[in-house]
C-alpha cells in the first residue's frame, strides 16, 4: 500500500495544519501525505497555508448547505471522493455527527490544546480551554491527540504532552506556549503514528 492518505479538516488560523505541513517536509511525517485541507469558513487563513504548500484546498459551509446533516453529506463526499484514510481535526471548530464518526472509526484524530480529561468537552474550545485552566489555577496544563468518537473530546488518548502555568500567564500566553511545546509537536508525531499503523493495516496497541 502506498502512503496513508490525510484530510486535514481546519476553521480558523491553521497554525498546527503548518505544523503537519512542514513535519511532511522535514520527514517526520512520512507514512501520510496530506491530499486535502478542508475548511468550514471561508476566510480561514488555514485554506492560504494549504495553497501556498500545494494542497488541495476546499472549503465547505454548515450555512452553504442548510443544515448539519447536509453540512457532513458534503464532507464525507469529498472525503470518499479522493480515497481519504486519515483525518486530523486540527483545529476545527465544529462538532461531528456519530453518523460521520462511525463511518471513520479509529480514523479521525483530534489535538485538544488541554490534559484531558481536563477542560475538554462541549463548549470547551480554543481560548476557552485556556480561560477555564487559569480561572481552576492548575499549575500544569497540556495538549492531547486523541482518537474521535461520538463523545465531544471522548475517544481513546494517542498522545498527550504536559505545559508548566506560569504566574503571569494569559489566556493567550498560555495558549501560545502550549501550540509551541506541546501541540506542534504531538499533532506531527500522532499523524505519523496511526499513518504508518494504517499502512500496515494495524490498529493501536493501548
Ligand atoms: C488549537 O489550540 C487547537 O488545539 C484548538 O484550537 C486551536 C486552533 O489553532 N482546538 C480545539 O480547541 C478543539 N476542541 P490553529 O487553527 O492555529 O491550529
Amino acid at each position: 500500500m502506498g502512503k496513508t492518505r490525510i484530510a486535514v479538516l481546519v476553521s480558523g488560523g491553521g497554525t498546527n495544519l503548518q505544523a503537519l505541513i512542514d513535519a511532511q517536509n522535514s520527514g517526520v511525517l512520512k507514512s501520510g501525505e496530506i491530499v486535502l485541507v478542508l475548511s468550514n469558513n471561508s476566510i480561514a487563513y488555514a485554506l492560504a497555508r494549504a495553497e501556498n504548500a500545494g494542497i488541495e484546498a476546499l472549503c465547505i459551509t454548515k450555512k452553504e448547505c442548510g443544515s448539519q446533516e447536509a453540512f457532513e453529506e458534503a464532507m464525507l463526499a469529498a472525503l470518499k471522493e479522493r480515497d481519504i484514510d486519515l483525518i486530523v481535526l486540527a483545529g476545527f471548530m465544529s462538532i461531528l455527527s456519530g453518523h460521520f464518526v462511525k463511518q471513520y472509526e479509529n480514523r479521525i484524530i483530534n489535538v485538544h490544546p488541554s490534559l484531558i480529561p481536563s477542560f475538554c468537552g462541549k463548549g470547551f474550545y480554543g481560548l476557552k480551554v485556556h480561560e477555564a485552566a487559569l480561572e481552576y489555577g492548575v499549575k500544569v496544563t497540556g495538549a492531547t491527540v486523541h482518537f474521535v468518537n461520538e463523545v465531544p473530546d471522548g475517544g481513546r488518548i494517542i498522545m498527550q504532552k504536559a505545559v508548566p502555568v506560569l504566574p503571569d500567564d494569559t489566556p493567550k500566553s498560555l495558549q501560545k506556549r502550549v501550540m509551541e511545546r506541546a501541540e506542534w509537536i504531538i499533532l506531527p508525531e500522532a499523524a505519523e503514528l496511526v499513518s504508518s499503523l494504517i499502512m500496515q493495516d494495524k490498529e493501536l496497541k493501548s
